[in-house]
């Protein structure tokens, strides 16, 4: 059994954390814990509520074994707990950090979930190797090293079953608060928030028959002919949006984070750093559906 197996590795909250560049652990335990849940769920909204990517979910479903999953850098374990509601109990979790401080006390959890240390950066003890279906990972960005990814990946993927998936959910500080702010404000003057996810339904709903939809990823582009300034042009193209976004935001009565220009300024700042002449990642979604002919 995978959770007795891995007991060894499973030690109190109260040892000495390693030194790292990860800089977010350094204040109140209880903050963190608090501002990690809190995120999650804006995180999740953004996601449509997919925990895991729906084909995935499909994949367990379809497995005649119960899953088996681990999440590294775990923090708070709100992603494991979460995506624990939504599988059978027999279902096993684990979820490891190199900081076990903000995690929530064991009785709180139920039995199917351990949690215990473990660092990106070195092997993982021998009973996880090979043990799991998937591998989730997010919001590490702080504490990768440059040049160091990939070998992140490579260990991340020693954990997985041959047939397993890693889920790596990463974004930027600049575009997380950018999303988070159009999301709060989205909410606070009604928007449809289930665009653009519902637009196939919507056309299908109307009347439309031989429905379908494709989603396109902005970075298809980039293997094309036209590859070359792409990235230059969606940057100048996404910064256009960028501003005027926040300031409307703002000159509308703003929310939470993003009340005043000086929360604009700060954003933009940040942004300029963040994106400066990399790839931009958003996604296309089109939908189609042909109005019946009488019949
Ligand atoms: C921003 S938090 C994200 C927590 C959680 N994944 C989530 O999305 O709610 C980043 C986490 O990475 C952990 N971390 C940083 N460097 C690490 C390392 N070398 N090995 C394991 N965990 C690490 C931190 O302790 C922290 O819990």
């Amino acid at each position: 059994m995978l959770c007795l197996a891995a007991v060894s590795i499973f030690r109190m909250a109260t040892e000495s954390i390693p030194k790292s560049m990860y800089m977010l652990n350094s204040g109140s335990s209880q903050v963190e814990h608090d501002r990690l849940n809190i995120q999650h769920h804006l995180f999740n909204d953004i996601m449509q509520g997919h925990l895991l990517p729906p084909h995935i979910i499909s994949a367990l479903d379809a497995q005649s074994t119960p899953p088996k999953i681990l999440e590294m850098a775990t923090g708070s374990a709100i992603w494991l707990t979460e995506v624990a509601k939504t599988l059978p109990a027999e279902a096993e979790f684990v979820g490891l950090d190199y900081d076990t401080s903000r995690f929530p006390p064991p009785s709180s959890l139920p039995p199917n979930i351990k949690l215990g240390k473990g660092d990106m950066y070195e092997p993982f003890s021998s009973d996880l190797l090979g043990k799991f279906d998937v591998v989730h990972v997010r919001m590490i960005l702080f504490g990768v090293k440059e040049g160091r990814g990939l070998e992140v990946a490579r260990n991340l993927l020693t954990l997985l079953k041959p047939g397993g998936y890693l889920v790596w959910v990463e974004t930027g500080p600049a575009w997380f608060k950018f999303q988070q702010a159009s999301w709060r404000f989205a909410k606070k003057v009604g928007s449809d928030l289930n665009l653009p996810n519902a637009t196939l339904s919507y056309i299908k709903e109307a009347g439309c028959i031989e429905c379908d939809d494709k989603a396109y990823p902005g970075s298809a582009v980039l293997y094309t002919d036209k590859g070359k300034d792409w990235i230059a042009q969606t940057n100048s193209n996404f910064k256009a949006f960028f501003e005027p976004t926040l300031r409307g935001i703002v000159s509308l009565g703003g929310v939470e984070g993003m009340a005043t220009d000086v929360d604009v300024d700060e954003v933009i700042a940040m942004a300029d750093q963040e994106f400066g002449n990399r790839k931009i990642h958003y996604m296309l979604l089109r939908a189609w559906g042909k109005k019946p002919e009488p019949s």
